[in-house]
């Protein structure tokens, strides 16, 4: 079975072509070809996404990227048997542009859809890597609009241990860069400036660090690094690279410890982490020692597949055929969801049909 992923949710296009052998459930599907657009150097004149720029640009990318990656896979567009597509969540014009182009596209090759959720993807990402992990484990999930730990017992089998009171781990990157003078995205250029910084030299809150349960809260911390900024006024190249450092810091320390509760609280031993603050040099290390020294294995997504792509949708989309879970289907009527929670994407009946779809 060949599946087309198509990742329109924020300012990414991404397309990506995956086969997956229906009658060996226990192989993980196969990434034949995947191309990506980022929006980055268009929205960085206005300092983060702009919606409606998004969407245009992403009617402009995708069926080219389609073209190439079928080209690149050396595949037909009539090779295809089934057009993923994230449904949600993110921003809904975009969401649209790729809901409505899979549709099309199916629906002129006479072939099924299935709307996958973008978080889904981010979490089973991993198991495109040459490291794949095994069921159950504890998924760490960090990118720019979710922090949450969730407990993952199989495709489609997701509880939903602890998440964010206010801010995303990656929104505070972000934010915490804005104010450190650096463009969007903030979150590798932060990362980029601590490495010149001494972590120690800013004592910064700990948000939610010993509250007992596996919520995150990022919002004060975003405050402290403001009111460290205003303190400072103009300050030299180190002083910022310092409190870059002193700011990762306090973020990767709240995430290691939470995710190290997660685990000592569900029993398992091991840990997936997702999502584009996965991409985080310094959190790969702490997690890596720490969980090195608890007996504990982490997997990640290849690096290049950390941040928004097209073949963890089309893997989503893959995983959850193989697995019997969800049903592709014929409609062609697609709702796309901005808001959805990735504990609702439990196994989907066949027959269901999407209300107002
Ligand atoms: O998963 P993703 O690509 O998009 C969303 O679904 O949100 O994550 C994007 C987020 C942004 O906040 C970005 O700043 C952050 O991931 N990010 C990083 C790094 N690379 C991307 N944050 C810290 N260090 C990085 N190396
Ligand atoms: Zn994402």
């Amino acid at each position: 079975m060949l599946v087309l992923g198509i990742e329109s949710s924020c300012d990414e296009t991404g397309v990506a072509l995956v086969r997956a052998d229906m009658r060996m459930n226990a192989i993980t599907p196969v990434l034949l070809a995947h191309a990506l657009h980022t929006q980055v150097a268009m929205h960085a004149d206005y300092g983060g996404v702009v919606p409606e720029l998004a969407s245009r640009d992403h009617i402009r990318r995708v069926l080219p990227l389609t073209q190439h990656v079928l080209a690149q896979a050396d595949q037909p567009l009539a090779a295809i048997d089934v057009v993923a597509y994230t449904r949600g969540p993110g921003l809904a014009g975009a969401l649209l542009v790729g809901a409505g182009v899979a549709c099309a596209l199916a629906a002129s090759l006479g072939k099924p859809t299935l709307g996958t959720h973008h978080l889904e993807g981010h979490l089973l990402s991993p198991f495109l890597s040459a490291d794949p992990p095994r069921f159950p484990f504890v998924a760490l999930l960090v990118s720019g609009g979710h922090t949450q730990l969730m407990r993952v017992d199989g495709v489609g089998r997701y509880t939903l241990l602890g998440e964010t009171i206010d801010d995303a781990a990656g929104e505070a990157f972000d934010k915490s860069a804005k104010l450190l003078g650096l463009g969007y995205p903030g979150g590798p250029a932060l990362a980029r400036l601590a490495d010149f910084g001494n972590p120690q030299s800013f004592t910064l809150p700990r948000p939610l660090l010993h509250s007992g349960d596996l919520d995150f809260s990022f919002a004060g911390l975003k405050t402290a690094v403001l009111t460290q900024t205003r303190k400072l006024g103009n300050v030299c190249e180190q002083v910022r690279a310092d409190l870059a450092a002193s700011t990762q810091e306090a973020i990767v320390e709240v995430l290691v410890k939470k995710s190290l509760a997660a685990l000592r609280q569900t029993g398992l031993n091991r840990l997936v982490v997702a999502g584009g603050v996965g991409a985080n040099r310094r959190l790969r290390e702490e997690l890596d020692a720490t969980c090195a020294a608890r007996g504990v294995r982490v997997h990640y997504p290849e690096l290049h597949l950390c941040t928004d792509n097209g073949a963890m949708i089309a893997l989503a989309a893959a995983m959850r055929l193989q697995a019997g879970v969800d049903a592709a289907r014929c409609d062609y009527a697609f709702n796309v969801k901005p808001r959805w929670g990735l504990e609702e994407v439990g196994a989907r009946l066949p027959a269901e049909v999407f209300p107002g779809g």
